[in-house]
Order: C-alpha cells, then structure tokens, then sequence
C-alpha cells in the first residue's frame, strides 16, 4: 500500500484541514472590503491539492488560474533554474493575485514568479504556501499566508511528490530513507 512506504506522519488529514479553515478565514477577512474579486493562482502540480481546499475555505468570489513552473527534474535537488511551462490564463493588471503553493524550500522558484507576477502590475500581490523550509533558503521569499514551518524533510503527500508518486496520500509524511 502506498502509505506503507512513510517512516512518519507529520500533518494528518485532521490538523491539514484545521489550518486550511483558518487560512482561509483570514483571506476572507482580509479581502473582504476589496472591490474585485481575488485571483487565485495555483502552482500546478504540487499546489493542487491544497489549492482546491484552500479556494472551498475562501468565502468570497475567487477567479481560478493556474500556471506550471519546473525548477526540479525527478529527484530531491533543486536544479536553480525555472522554466514557465503553462502560464497565466488571464490578464492580472489591476487585480487581486494570490499565488497558492505546496512547499517553500530554497525560495528559488517563488523568487522568480513572485518578480514575475509583479511585473504585471497587479492591484495586490500576496504568498500563500502551506508548509516552509526556512532552514533551506538560499534567497529571499515573503510568505504572507504560511501554514507549517517544516524541518529539513523530503515530504510527500496532500499534492507533494518523489518522482511524481505519492500526491495523493491524504496526509503528509516523511518518506522511508529507503524509497530514495
Ligand atoms: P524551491 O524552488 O527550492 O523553493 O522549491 C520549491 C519546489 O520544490 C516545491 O514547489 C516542490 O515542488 C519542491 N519541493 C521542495 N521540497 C519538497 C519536499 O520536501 N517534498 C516534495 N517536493 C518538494
Ligand atoms: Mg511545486
């Protein structure tokens, strides 16, 4: 079974979903005077997930778009580099953006779409990731909306890959040393 492959659970379906409604309650609080709707961007494929939880605890109109970067190839290393592989669908000038993501780990990928997604003036730009590697940061990223601040784990589950498997574990948990 595929979760027979985790050493150890470190966030369970229950304590996910705790943070997801608080999260998304400040969000709600937070925009809740903003005259247009906000746009969600959801990193595809690692955010989806999340994203899709994070959007259903947002008790205002949400805009979904979705955009694929590539900073990794299948193993457990950045590589530094970041490609766009799907962008935006909609011009964001003017409009409310934020950007959902699973995991910030060097900061390398954010850094680079967050200076993306402020060159094209949008009205408000904010960071929403659920979990962060503060200790593995290489440069700068401001996470407006963090989730868990997580130790230096290879994680997977709740949309969190290891070449592609295991997404779709409902919890996230720390992979047997084994497996990789
Ligand atoms: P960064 O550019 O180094 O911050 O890497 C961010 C991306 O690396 C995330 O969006 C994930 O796709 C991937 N990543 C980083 N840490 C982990 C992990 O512990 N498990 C799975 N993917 C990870
Ligand atoms: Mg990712």
């Amino acid at each position: 079974m595929l979760k027979d492959d985790i050493a150890k659970v470190m966030f369970t379906e229950e304590e996910l979903q705790k943070k997801i409604a608080e999260i998304g309650a400040r969000i709600t609080r937070d925009y809740a005077d903003a005259e247009e709707e906000i746009y969600c961007v959801g990193i595809l494929k690692g955010a989806v997930v999340f994203y899709t939880d994070l959007v259903r605890a947002i008790d205002l109109p949400v805009r979904f778009d979705f955009m694929i970067a590539s900073s990794y190839g299948s193993g457990t290393v950045s590589s530094g580099s970041v490609k766009i592989l799907k962008d935006l669908d909609y011009d964001i000038e003017g409009k409310h953006l934020i950007v959902v993501e699973d995991i910030i780990d060097s900061g390398t990928t954010m850094n680079y779409l967050m200076k993306y997604f402020r060159e094209r003036k949008p009205a408000s730009l904010k960071l929403c990731s659920l979990l962060s590697k503060p200790s593995r940061r290489t440069v700068d990223v401001q996470i407006d909306y963090c989730g868990f601040e997580v130790p230096d784990e290879f994680l997977v589950g709740y949309g969190l890959d290891y070449a592609e498997k295991y997404r779709n574990l409902p919890f996230i948990g720390i992979l047997k040393p084994e497996i990789y």
